[in-house]
Order: structure tokens, then sequence, then C-alpha cells
């Protein structure tokens, strides 16, 4: 008996074929099934590469079949044994080792399993919650191994392609100077000096544009970076950027940098772009084709501005709208007139009133018939002339529908957005496995917060476009343009950048653009303008989500199954229970204890 380690396992569980017929092996691994049948033991031994089929026969000396025959499902074993062809009968294409199996000789018992909470397969039907509280167990799924595997390639490939371009990796600190605006920040509070607190960094930003200052040109970092947000699908308390940061480089230099980093990294983990180069596609044009600045384009369907139309249509609801400056939008969906069933346009309805796509007060829809007239929710209205422009505007044939909304901007451009994709969705026309990248591109610098405030879109470091430097403090500020680039893949925001002010008069212009005063720019970023005082490069960068790309890289639901420790959406690591309550006696140590008994005071 022997305890084999890493070291004597020859081959792993996915990689033995008839070629290795007659050779002697030692594997290790779980227990994934147990069978007995016709006097043989049939056990499937998995490790984190594959699945081997072990066979234990019963003409073997000692007890090595009745020891097979207690082995549970997880147990923990190493075996030595012979490789044996199945034959063309036995053999199965469902696993990569299906035409083998290994005749075992030997069987050491390294740990036992008891009953799991849930089996180690791909199709469970366990609750969320009872996966994240045996997070080890759902990792050993099949599944979820293989994303972590292709996410660590991927990052493997990022390192390699940045290394090799000259860029330095450098860490920097996560316990960071809190800085009002952006996200919101985790606090720590600071036992050496009581009552200040330390935010954890929600990104390196000031802290890579200090290393452009310091000289190092080209900085790259697989950073975790923390944000006080709700967990939803693509969005995690704690997560990973790949951030970088270039010194004398414009928007063009970080977007073909990025992109060929992403491409390689693709490349390398077996996947391939519908098309490169990368489509480019302003702020501005994103907004009126897709309603939004992370379109899909895996599809069609873009979005068709109807204000002209709407205004002269004939039709009340959509004069009234034009006349109100609503946004009018239509999209056209061709040859779907059959599938578009009453009991379909209902649901759609139904959809668009919903508060989280928008709550749109109603959809109009028109199907153009073979007699060259429409049918549907407005047709009435429409005489022949108009008919010929609402065809000739949409580009409207036989049998295709139409579906319209007329609201606020606002509400036009985001229901027409998610009825966009939906329709994309149930109609079934996005091909699986493609891979579709677009950089958006001069986004606005400033945005109106809900307080009424200019907010930067991005954040205050961000360079204003050259011919928009003299709208600045002007009436005309929300125009001003921003040297700032987003990258999408498959309709998901997977990374941005700017190029960044290095000139202290531009940068004073933006924050007082921001309403703030020059001692508050002194108090929040006093270090940061102090060191733009002394040299610095004209410098630009980037970070891309590393848990996004990884969920749309292994086609994952959400970055939850791609992340191996993830929480919950109410921020808990169910595993281990966190947050938890801690003593009264360590708040006090960290001097933010609060007496919960006042009169004891
Ligand atoms: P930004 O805030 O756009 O830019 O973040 C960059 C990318 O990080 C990912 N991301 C997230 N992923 C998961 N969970 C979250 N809570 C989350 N928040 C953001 C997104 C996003 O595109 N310092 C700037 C970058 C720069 O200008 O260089 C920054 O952090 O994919």
């Amino acid at each position: 008996m022997s305890d084999y380690t890493l070291r004597d396992r020859t081959h792993n569980c996915n990689s033995l074929t008839s070629r290795d017929a007659g050779k002697e092996v030692i594997l290790i691994g779980w227990v994934a099934s147990r069978r007995n049948l016709g006097g043989a033991v049939f056990v499937d031994l998995r490790d984190r590469e594959g699945i081997t089929q072990l066979v234990f026969l019963q003409e073997k000396e000692g007890d090595l079949q009745s020891r097979a025959q207690q082995l549970r499902y997880e147990d923990v074993v190493s075996v030595r044994g012979t490789v044996i062809s199945r034959g063309d009968k036995n053999k199965t294409g469902k696993i990569k080792t299906g035409e083998i199996e290994v005749d075992v000789s030997e069987l050491n018992i390294y740990s036992r399993s008891e009953p799991l909470p849930f089996p180690i397969r791909d199709d469970i039907s366990s609750t969320l919650e009872t996966r994240l509280k045996y997070r080890y167990l759902d990792l050993r799924r099949t599944s979820v191994q293989k994303n972590l595997i292709m996410r660590s390639k991927f990052v493997s490939a990022i390192r390699k392609y940045l290394t090799g371009d000259g860029f330095l990796e450098i860490e920097t600190p996560y316990m960071v100077k809190y800085t009002p605006g952006g996200a919101r920040n985790f606090l720590v509070p600071s036992r050496l000096n009581q009552g200040q607190f330390y935010a954890l960094a929600e990104s390196p930003q000031i802290y890579k544009q200090l290393l452009m200052v310091a000289g190092m040109e080209k900085y790259f970092q697989i950073a975790k970076c923390f944000r006080d947000e709700d967990p939803r699908q693509d969005r995690q308390l704690e997560f990973t950027q790949i951030d970088l940061e270039m010194s004398f480089a414009d928007e063009n230099d970080i977007m073909n940098l990025v992109e060929a980093m992403i491409i390689q990294a693709f490349t390398e983990t077996g996947l391939k772009f519908n098309s490169v180069p990368f489509q480019k596609m302003e702020w501005e044009q994103a907004m009126s084709l897709y309603g939004c600045d992370k379109p899909d384009t895996r599809f069609g369907i873009p979005h068709v501005n109807l204000n002209k139309f709407a205004s002269e249509s004939g039709i009340g609801i959509l004069e009234k709208a034009a006349q109100n400056s609503f946004l009018v939008k239509g999209i056209c969906i061709p040859k779907s007139a059959s599938f578009f069933s009453r009991k379909k346009i209902d649901e759609l309805t139904e959809f668009v009133k919903k508060e989280e796509i928008g709550q749109a007060k109603g959809l109009i829809w028109l199907k153009l018939g073979a007699d060259g007239a429409f049918t549907g929710s407005v047709a009435k209205f429409l005489t022949p002339e108009k008919t010929e422009i609402l065809k000739n505007t949409m580009s409207v044939e036989v049998d295709d529908t139409v579906f319209i909304v007329a609201d606020e901007t606002a509400v036009t451009h985001k229901v027409m957005d998610n009825l966009r994709r939906h329709i994309a969705k149930i109609l079934n026309i996005i091909p699986p496995g493609s891979f579709s990248a677009l950089w958006v591109t001069r986004f606005p610098m400033f945005e109106k917060s809900s307080e009424g405030q200019w907010v930067s879109s991005h954040h205050p470091f961000t360079h204003p476009v050259r011919e928009d430097l003299e709208k600045l403090g002007t009436e005309q500020q929300g125009s001003v343009k921003a040297m700032a680039y987003d990258l999408v893949i498959n309709g998901n925001e997977v990374g941005g950048g700017s190029v960044r002010i290095h000139d202290s008069e531009i940068q004073a212009k933006v924050f007082k653009s921001l309403g703030i005063a020059d001692e508050q720019a002194q108090q929040l970023f006093g270090f940061l303008l102090e060191a733009f005082k002394y040299g610095v490069p004209p410098h630009a960068g980037f970070a891309a989500g590393l848990d996004r790309l990884a969920m749309i890289i292994t086609g994952a639901e959400s970055i939850r199954d791609v992340i191996a420790f993830p929480k919950s959406v109410n921020g808990a690591d169910l595993m281990t229970n966190a947050p938890t309550r801690v003593l009264e006696k360590q708040l006090q140590e960290l001097g933010i204890a609060v007496n919960s008994n006042p009169e004891k005071e």
C-alpha cells in the first residue's frame, strides 16, 4: 500500500485513450459513482480534468473488490491498475476517456465522505443558497471547474500579453483615502488613528496615475476592487479588474492595445470574434441606434427615430407625443408577422410596462400585409400616404412587424433597448458562442445627478475633447464630450477608460465645472494636484472587468459562476457566514463602539 502523491500520478482522469491499453497507470481523484454489475465493481474516478472508469474484478487477490464495494460518493482515493480497451461494443463517447477503463490492482483510500447535501452533477436542482453554503462542493462540479480553468487561462494570456509588451505589474494599496463621488466605499476603521477610516479602493485609479508621474511608463495590475453596491448578475461587492495605464498615449493607443490583448486572450482560450477590428461608435450614435451605451451587436434590429413621422402622422397619441418633445422610436422585425400572435403582442405590452424594463405607457404595433396596408393598434389612422412614409422610414416589408414607443426620452431609450434585446431572445436569433465587440467613444463628460448637480460621467480626471474645452463652465457644459471609451462585448460593458488630464489648468476648470471649490479640491485630491506640479507625462488608461469577461467567455449566466467564492444577493458569504457581529470590546479597540445602553454611560 502506498500513499501516492501527484508526483506519482501518471495521468489525469481525462487523458487515457485506447492507445494507452496495456500501460500501468496511477490515478488520483474523487469517487464520482460506483456500480456493482455482473461480479465487477465499476467506479467513475473524477479529478479537475475529467472522469476515468475503474473496474475492480472479482478474481483479484485479497479484499480489493470488497473494499471497492464499500466506496462511497466523494471518497478520495488513488489506484494503480492497467489500462484496458473497452472494445467497440462497450466504448462511450460521453466522456473523453470512454474508449478505456482501468483494471485496478491496488486501491488506497485517503479519506471518506459523508452523504452529500447535493450530488456533484451538472444538472442539480439545489438552491443557490445551498450551493453557496457548500461552495467547495459546488466547485467540484465539472461546469464550475471548467469556468475557473478557463478564467485562469484567460488571465494568464492577459499577463503574458502585457508583460510581453513591456508593462510592469505593480500592486497598489487596497486601504486608501476616502474620496467622495463614484461608487459607495467600504470603510475600514483605523485602530492606530482612532476615529479615522480608510476606504477600500473602488479602483486603483489615482495610484496608477501617480505611477505615471513616477515614470513607470506602462503599468498593469490584476486588481481587486471594492464597491458597496447591490450585487446583481454582473456586479459583486468585490470584483477584479485588469487595470492598466500608459504614458505618452492617446485614445487610439489604448484602444489598439486593449483590442489586441483581448483578441489574443480570446484566441488562447479557443474563442473567436465575429469580426475584427472591433467596430467603433460614438456614444450619441449608440444611443440613437440602440437606446443604450452598451448595445448587443450580435444582431441587428436598430432603433429608428420616428419623431418627424409622428408629428404629422395623423395618429393622435403620436402627434401629441411629438408636440410634447417626447422621443418616438420604432423597430422593425423582419418576417415576424405570424410569430407575433395577439397573445405574444399582449405579453410584450405587459413586458414594456414593467418598472425594471422602463415603464412605458403602452406599445404600438403594426404588421404589413401582402396588400401593402398595415394592420395593428393604430392602423386605422394611417392614410395610404402616411403608410408609404412609415414603410420608407423604417424599410418595412411584407410580413414585417413594427413596434413603436413614444415617451420621455429616457423611458423610450430604456424600453426600446430592453424590447430589442427581449425580442432577439424570444426569436432566438443570437447565434450561440458568437462574440461581437464594440468600442463606444466620445461619452458625455458630465451628467446631472438626481439632485440636479453636475457630476463626472467617468471620473474628474477624464480629459474633455479639445474642441469642447471652451464649453466648460458655460451653458453648453452638458454637451462637452470626453476622451473616454468603453469596450462592449455581447451587450455587456466589459471595460472603460480615458485619456487623463495632465494639465493643471484644465484640471482646475473641470473641478470648477463640477462645483468643486479650490480648497475642496485641495482637501480631496491635494496629493494628486501636488504630484502634478513636478513633471507629469500625458497618459491614458483602461480597466476591464475580469469577472464580466470570464462570464462572457464561459457563457455563464452570472459573474457568480466564474468567481470561486462569490457573495450572495445580500452581499453575504454564505459559506463562512460573513459579515458577522463582533464583540463590543473589538469595537472599543477600534474607537467605534456605540454604547447600546446609554443609561449605563
Ligand atoms: P469603471 O468603474 O468603468 O472604471 O470599471 C471598469 C470595469 O469594471 C467592471 N466593474 C464591475 N464588475 C463587477 N462588479 C462590479 N461591481 C463592477 N463595477 C465595475 C466593469 C467596468 O467596465 N478606474 C476606471 C477605469 C479607468 O478609467 O482606467 C474604472 O474603474 O466591467
